[in-house]
């Protein structure tokens, strides 16, 4: 039930601080350990490489994902697309462990993958937020997001609860291999919760940040780098499904191989700035294109702010960055489209769960 909220998109993104606190507790032992189930442990530690599989916003947290699994378990990973592995597929390593992440568990490219995996006798885990869909009864493992039902066709809290849950897998992943990692993702998940928490409470000010932006806008374009540009491309998927304002994310450094020739007078960037090492990079990118006319919302933290930014982030952890900056995208879409008048958590030609192909 939405209670007292006017869609469920809104009462979802509400919802993720107590999501990430539900995930803390249900992968926390009571000496404040991870709880992993050991099969599961052993199979991530035999694998040699992981093959992330998924579509669209789970697309997403897989890339996110990889950054975790490669970073802090230091376990080579690849994401793909799953419609696009379907028909073609890549080389595979020897022992290759497959991650499907499906909110729903019943995505039909994502099934069709597992499948054919199956047949070649790979392993499989699913990240899901059904236990019982198909995904979860044809894979091998299954590790649970506990993010509640999510309705709102446009997925907010599966997104971070994906990413979350990623994150105690690549922190298990490090102790399973001894590698001596002082990444703590519960301890870091806490104060992920809370910094959701203050953006969440700043309602107002991402509406008038839609209002700034957004208003009358045939497209827009959200730029980032290294974690920024995974949460970027969300942002531009979530603005775009629910107000059907054409928007793309881009990886800073491409602007200038092609993308800057959209840029006119006034049309709407979005900077995300939150990785210390490229702040410069990316802050010489919004530059670029502010000369060139545009409306630059810049979103930092407050490690990377400078004056005159939009929206300053509370201070995270930067390979969990997306999980919070995320927030403030998915504000701005749900007021840019509920400014248009669009219907916010039943958008057009779009359905929950995709289960052709
Ligand atoms: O249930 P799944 O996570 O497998 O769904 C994948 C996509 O269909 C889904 O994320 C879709 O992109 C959402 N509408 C995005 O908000």
């Amino acid at each position: 039930e939405k209670g007292t909220y006017s869609h469920f998109m809104l009462k979802e993104i509400d919802e993720q601080p107590f999501v990430i606190r539900n995930i803390i507790q249900k992968y926390q032992d009571k000496d404040g350990d991870i709880k992993l189930d050991q099969d599961i442990r052993a199979a991530l530690n035999d694998a040699d490489r992981l093959y992330v599989i998924a579509a669209g916003t789970s697309y997403h947290a897989g890339l996110a994902g990889k950054e975790l699994m490669e970073k802090v378990a230091e376990k080579p990973t690849e994401v793909h697309i799953a419609s696009e592995f379907l028909y073609n597929e890549p080389l595979l390593s020897e022992n290759p462990l497959f991650i499907f992440i499906s909110q729903s568990g019943e995505t039909a490219d994502c099934r069709g993958v597992l499948v054919n995996v199956k047949e070649k006798g790979c392993r499989s885990l699913t990240i899901t937020n059904v236990p019982g869909s198909t995904l979860t009864r044809e894979s091998d493992f299954t590790l649970h997001t506990y993010a509640g039902p999510e309705i709102a066709v446009a997925s907010t809290k599966a997104y971070t609860a994906q990413m979350a849950v990623f994150s105690i897998l690549a922190m298990d992943g490090a102790r399973a291999q001894g590698i001596n990692s002082d990444f703590n993702a519960i301890s870091e998940l806490g104060l992920i919760a809370n910094a959701m928490e203050t953006l969440c409470d700043q309602k107002d000010r991402m509406e008038q940040v839609a209002r700034d932006y957004m208003s009358g806008t045939r497209n827009c374009f959200f730029i980032g780098r290294a974690m920024d540009y995974h949460v970027v491309q969300e942002g531009a998927l979530k603005l775009k499904e629910i107000s059907y304002i054409q928007a793309e994310g881009f990886a800073g450094g491409e602007l200038k191989h092609g993308t800057i020739a959209l840029i006119e007078d006034g049309t709407p960037v979005v900077g995300v700035t939150t990785q210390q090492h490229v702040n410069a990079n990316i802050r010489g990118n919004i530059q670029e294109v502010i000369a060139r006319g545009a409306n630059a919302c810049i979103i930092s933290t407050e490690a990377t702010k400078e004056e005159g930014d939009t929206i300053v982030l509370p201070n995270i952890n930067e390979l969990l960055s997306p999980l919070v900056s995320v927030v403030p995208l998915q504000l701005i879409s749900y007021y840019a489209a509920l400014h248009r008048g669009c219907d916010v958590d039943k958008p057009r030609n779009l359905a929950k769960s995709v289960t052709v192909e």
